[in-house]
């Protein structure tokens, strides 16, 4: 039987990485894609079909799809939205640009990618679309308001598709995961230092924390290793009726419960002291 083809994005480091790595393994034909050319070696060295794919600009996105199909001869089973990063800093810190160029990567180039491969999917009568989403898709931390808004808006954008398409054999699934071993903590860090204005800003004395926090390597309480992401993914893309959620590490299930148990004062108290402890 020809081996279905997935196609991945943001696989240099982290979860994406071990996604496309495990899925190679299992047998299935993965298309790794990276944001920048320099990490097509190690991952071709695997013996993995990469290529670029950059989420902020759509021509590399719509280059991205046409050379997966002509080299998958026109099939897709599966999309893996992973390629995602974190914008950290305060609400009232985040400048306009900060918050498009979120945006730009977590949700607009994510959903511009997933409505080119809807047609070859409907075309195919089946397809499956995993979302990464977040704990911080599920409840929201101080200091985490960009990339909770872009992880809150694919979980509604992902809500909305599986109403539209009921019937159509195409499954969204989002997958939630807490602390994961990555390069998430790294990247963020890059992304305060492009974006925010420690010296002008109200949460100076917090900022000096994060500093410590982002640049360290402790992993957080209840991080877990990528292949906890991937067993969720090997889930969503074989079950015959996959879930709609998969919940990843502790802080998700509890935060989860407790969204739906506590008022929302008392869920507030909570998550300003879990915004002070570190959680990601
Ligand atoms: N690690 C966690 O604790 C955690 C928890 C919950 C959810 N997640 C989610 O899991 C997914 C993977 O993150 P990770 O933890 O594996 O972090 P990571 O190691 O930083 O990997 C992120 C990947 O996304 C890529 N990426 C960033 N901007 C991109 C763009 N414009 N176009 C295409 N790819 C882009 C990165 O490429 P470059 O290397 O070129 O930057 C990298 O390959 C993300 O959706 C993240 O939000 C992670």
């Amino acid at each position: 039987m020809t081996p279905r083809s997935v196609l991945i994005t943001g696989c240099s480091s982290g979860i994406g990485h071990c996604i496309a790595v495990g899925l190679h393994a299992r047998g299935y034909r993965v298309f790794a894609s990276v944001r920048q050319a320099k990490d097509m070696a190690e991952l071709a060295g695997l013996g993995l079909e990469t290529l670029v794919l950059d989420l902020r600009d759509p021509s590399s996105i719509t280059a991205a799809v046409s050379a997966v199909l002509e080299r998958a001869g026109g099939r897709l089973y599966a999309l893996v939205n992973n390629g995602a990063y974190g914008q950290p800093g305060a609400v009232e810190d985040l400048t306009r640009v900060a918050l498009r160029e979120q945006f730009e990567t977590n949700v607009f180039g994510t959903q511009e990618l997933t409505n080119l491969v809807l047609p070859v999917m409907r075309a195919a009568n089946e397809g499956r679309i995993i979302q990464l989403s977040s704990v911080l898709g599920v409840v929201c931390l101080a200091y985490r308001g960009a990339y909770s808004a872009s992880k809150f808006a694919l979980e509604a954008l992902s809500d909305t598709m599986r109403l539209e398409l009921a019937g159509s054999n195409i499954h969204v699934s989002l997958i939630e995961p807490g602390p994961i071993t990555s390069r998430f903590r790294a990247n963020a860090f890059e992304a305060y230092r492009r974006h925010i204005d420690k010296q002008h800003s109200a949460h100076r004395d917090y900022y000096e924390r994060v500093e410590m926090r982002l640049g360290g390597d402790k992993p957080l309480p209840f991080t877990l290793p990528p292949d906890a992401v991937l067993k969720r993914v090997i889930q969503a893309l074989e079950e015959r009726k996959p879930r709609i959620r998969y919940p990843v590490t502790v802080p998700t299930y509890l935060f989860a419960a407790l969204r739906r148990l506590l008022t929302a004062r008392a869920l507030d108290r909570l998550l300003a002291r879990a915004s002070n402890s570190g959680q990601r």
